[in-house]
């Protein structure tokens, strides 16, 4: 029978802390994990009271005014706050999401519950360790290869057709929600590459200039890589972009196929 034993950081036994609003007004409550792998403690939970009446109104906002005015030592990821950047991706009530896209208001009347994106170790608090999938993103060479010298002094031009088919792709922001909200890469993730890194290797597989299809075909045929996608379609659903990671899947599927006929 297999037996699975549970990382550290699920454990949540931690003893929680509150921290009171600084002002009373429009209180709103939040459960917000904490953990510091180099504190030797287990997890927890810790409740925070904001005042919406003196806070913006994203999550991140009221992440931002709790380090500020209540604990200086809550950690997370973050940096455009116009969800460009696809760094302070979390679990915000369950789902994966941007923290400077997901409005407070849509978060429902209770208290918000939030965590690490799911299935990876963490580094801090809402920081997870993003090393192992930064390591597939370079397995898959994200970036423009060519044979051909270019024509002198001259760009590699496409029409605007090949150009929109790179529409829905380019879009990726690297944030993970998708990646961490699929149950084949929880399960895999060591050899399955997950559907960010996947809509990113079909980007240049779209790309008319790129001139290294069938190398990069063969990469990607393996039994883990690409084919443990099931077509759940979670990937789809959280995508804080809009995008169909399924879809991009799909489409390799569909051109390693017809590579065999
Ligand atoms: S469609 Fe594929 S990649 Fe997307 S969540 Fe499902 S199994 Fe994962
Ligand atoms: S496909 Fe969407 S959810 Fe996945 S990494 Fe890109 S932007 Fe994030
Ligand atoms: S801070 Fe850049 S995407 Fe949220």
């Amino acid at each position: 029978m297999a037996t699975f034993t549970l990382p550290k950081n699920s454990r949540i036994t931690g003893e929680s802390r509150t921290h009171a609003a600084e002002t009373t007004g429009n209180l709103k409550q939040f459960k917000v994990y904490r953990y510091d792998p180099d504190s030797g403690e287990n997890p927890r939970y810790d409740h925070f009271s904001i005042d919406l009446d003196s806070c913006g109104p994203m999550v991140l906002d009221a992440l931002i005014k709790m380090k500020n005015e209540q604990d200086a030592s809550l950690t997370f990821r973050r940096s455009c706050r116009e969800g460009i950047c696809g760094s302070c991706s979390m679990n915000i009530n369950g789902r994966n999401a941007l923290a400077c896209t997901t409005s407070i208001e849509d978060c429902g009347a209770g208290e918000v519950r939030i965590t690490p994106l799911p299935h990876m170790a963490v580094v801090k608090d809402l920081v997870p360790d993003f090393t192992h999938f930064y390591a597939q993103y370079a397995s898959i060479r994200p970036w423009l290869q060519t044979v051909t010298p270019a024509p002198a002094g001259k760009e590699r031009l496409q029409s605007p057709e090949q150009r929109a088919q790179l529409d829905g792709l380019y879009e990726c922001i690297l944030c993970a929600c998708c990646s961490t909200a699929c149950p084949s890469y929880w399960w895999n993730s060591d050899r399955f590459l997950g559907p960010a890194i996947l809509l990113q290797a079909y980007r240049w597989l779209a790309d008319s200039r790129d001139e290294m299809t069938g190398e990069r075909l063969d990469e990607l045929e393996d039994p883990f890589r690409l084919y443990r996608c099931h077509t759940i379609m979670n990937c789809a659903n959280v995508c804080p972009k809009g995008l169909n990671p399924a879809k991009a899947i799909a489409e390799i599927k569909k051109m390693e196929a017809e590579r065999l006929v």
